[in-house]
């Protein structure tokens, strides 16, 4: 063969071999674009946190994910920008309403503990970490790792500290102090900590949920629950937003995040729980009685509602589908459903838009006065126990003072479940009704107390 053949020769192979490889890249990429049609412009690993990489690929999400920085008020949600002047300490230039100067009742309910310091409306994903970082709850308490779970994209910082082992590394996350962590998150919740990156199926990535909901289903009867592999489609569409609305609490020494699910997850059967377990918050400046603070139970009450009963999710409200061209792409500006109501409510409610939103605002002012009339009874109660509060009952034992301060750690705790839950009562109107009430009930048991009390004192 001379020389011109031969490279002929080669040149008709590589060209052969070039448009074989062609051919397989063409029919493989087929089908994975069945699985997914997303056109993929860069290769994203297990290990890359950064929102913008993978916005690369799906830049629809990604835009629609930014957006959860507007902020736009609705009568009882979504949230309003106020002006900040930035300072070294705190560089913020627009935060939330403080809610404590809305309603200085929660001053009184709160009294002793760091909320009475801070304590706003919540706002976007996109400001999640700045907003805990720069809390004067921060100020003035030594708050511990175990925060950041529900702050920051931890997925990765998971796997570094414990080595691949996700759970370990949440472990081992909890115990360091947030001032020294939180130099090792960089963004707000992203898209790895909702996603598988090779599939883009949804996932868990929260060994406190994945714990909590075994044992959730251990009680309907289902063994060895494993979230990532058992939960449906639709359940993992509620899941993924349970890793963070819920209540939750820093168990014992080791500060490890757990959700109180043990015995349910309505208010009562948590409180239950808390009870057994004699968790404690802090002690009441006020009163001197040892009492729990609850956290945004979304999770929880959303599932004793309607909606949860007829198998709709989280996402179907919050994450509606948008049109892009011909595509049907979720929205990832997750915000109140209320600002959005022909995507996020029309789709199955064949009613006009303000008809709706008139729906939900009737649920909410019922809610609102409901709220009214026992935060009034609670702020009363409080008053009612503060002139018993210098009595140490180490030294001098009083059952039923024992019994009056442990009935506004209850009632307490029922009121603020239901205050604490985001949707003024949409979620589960009657639920929430039910749990206010019980709460009036704890009042009602012990102001009798403190009237038998007052004639013990003055013997009248
Ligand atoms: C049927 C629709 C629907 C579903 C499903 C739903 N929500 Fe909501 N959610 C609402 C409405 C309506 C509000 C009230 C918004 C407002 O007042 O502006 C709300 C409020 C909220 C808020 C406060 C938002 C704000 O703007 O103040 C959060 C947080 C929230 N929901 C989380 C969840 C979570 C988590 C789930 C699932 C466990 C869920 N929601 C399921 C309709 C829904
Ligand atoms: C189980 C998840 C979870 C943990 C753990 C958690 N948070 Fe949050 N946090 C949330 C959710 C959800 C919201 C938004 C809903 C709300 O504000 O009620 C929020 C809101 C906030 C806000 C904004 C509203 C406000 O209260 O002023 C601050 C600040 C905050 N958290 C600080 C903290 C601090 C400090 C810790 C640790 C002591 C902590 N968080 C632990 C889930 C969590
Ligand atoms: C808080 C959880 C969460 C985060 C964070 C999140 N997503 Fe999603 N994403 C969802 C949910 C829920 C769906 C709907 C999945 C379903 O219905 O099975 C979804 C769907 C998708 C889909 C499938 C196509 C579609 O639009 O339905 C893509 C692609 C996607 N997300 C990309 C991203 C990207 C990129 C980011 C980061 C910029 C991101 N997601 C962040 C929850 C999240
Ligand atoms: C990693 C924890 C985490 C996950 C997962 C998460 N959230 Fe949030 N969410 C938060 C925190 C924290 C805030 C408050 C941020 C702030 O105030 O700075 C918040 C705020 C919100 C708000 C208030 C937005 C506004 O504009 O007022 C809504 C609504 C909401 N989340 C719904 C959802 C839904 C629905 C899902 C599931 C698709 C979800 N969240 C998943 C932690 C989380
Ligand atoms: C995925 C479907 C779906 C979406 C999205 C949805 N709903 Fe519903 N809604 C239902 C179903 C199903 C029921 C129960 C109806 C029944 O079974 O009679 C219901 C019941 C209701 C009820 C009466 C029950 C109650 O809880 O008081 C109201 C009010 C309501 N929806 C308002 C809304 C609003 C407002 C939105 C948007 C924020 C919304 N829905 C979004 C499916 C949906």
């Amino acid at each position: 063969m001379n020389k011109k053949w031969m490279f002929a020769a080669i040149g008709g192979a590589a060209v052969v071999t070039v448009l074989l490889t062609a051919l397989l890249v063409n029919i493989f990429e087929r089908k994975t674009e069945g699985r997914n049609p997303f056109y993929r412009v860069v290769e994203i690993t297990d290990d890359i946190d950064d929102p913008a990489v993978w916005g690369k690929n799906f830049p629809h999400q990604y835009d629609s994910y930014l957006k959860t920085a507007d902020m736009k008020r609705t009568k009882y949600g979504g949230s309003e920008a106020f002006p900040h002047i930035p300072t070294d300490k705190d560089p913020r230039d627009v935060v939330a309403v403080q809610k404590l100067d809305e309603d200085p009742r929660l001053k009184t309910m709160w009294a002793g503990y760091a909320f009475s310091a801070d304590f706003r409306e919540e706002r976007g994903h996109a400001y999640m970490l700045l907003d805990q970082v720069f809390t004067e709850r921060q100020n003035v308490a030594k708050q511990p790792g175990t925060c950041l779970n529900c702050h920051a994209s931890t997925y990765t910082l998971y796997k570094k500290l414990g080595d691949g082992d996700i759970t370990k590394g949440f472990e081992k996350m909890n115990q360091i102090p947030y001032k020294e962590i939180v130099h090792s998150v960089k963004h707000p919740v992203s898209c790895i900590d909702c996603h598988d990156p090779s599939t883009m199926s949804l996932r868990v990535t929260r060994p406190a949920f994945m714990e909590a909901i075994k044992t959730v289903k251990a009680n309907q009867g289902i063994k060895e629950y494993d979230v990532n592999k058992m939960a449906t489609r639709q359940e993992m569409r509620s899941f993924v937003c349970g890793q963070c609305h819920v209540e939750y609490y820093f168990k014992g020494d080791t500060k490890k995040l757990v959700y109180p699910w043990a015995k349910g997850l309505k208010a009562d059967q948590i409180l239950e729980y808390y009870q057994e377990d004699g968790h404690k918050d802090w002690v009441h400046a006020l009163t001197g009685a040892k009492v729990l603070k609850a956290q945004h139970p979304e999770f929880e009450m959303f599932n004793q509602g309607s909606h949860a009963r007829a198998g709709v999710a989280c996402v179907d409200c919050h994450m509606p589908y948008q049109r892009v061209g011909a595509m049907k792409v979720t929205d990832h500006q997750v915000r109140s459903p209320l600002l959005n109501i022909d995507k996020a409510c029309q789709t199955c409610h064949n009613v006009p838009e303000a008809e709706l939103k008139s729906r939900a605002e009737t649920i909410q002012d019922r809610h609102m006065e409901l709220r009214n009339v026992t935060f009034d009874a609670l702020v009363d109660y409080i008053n009612d126990l503060k002139e018993f509060k210098d009595i140490d009952l180490e030294k001098s034992p009083n059952k039923k003072l024992a019994q009056a301060r442990d009935l506004q750690k209850q009632a307490q705790f029922l009121f603020d479940f239901v205050e604490a839950e985001n949707s003024s009562g949409f979620h589960a109107p009657q639920e929430s009704a039910r749990v206010l009430a019980l709460s009036i009930e704890k009042i009602r048991q012990g102001q009798k107390i403190v009237a038998e009390l007052r004639k013990e004192k003055t013997g009248k």
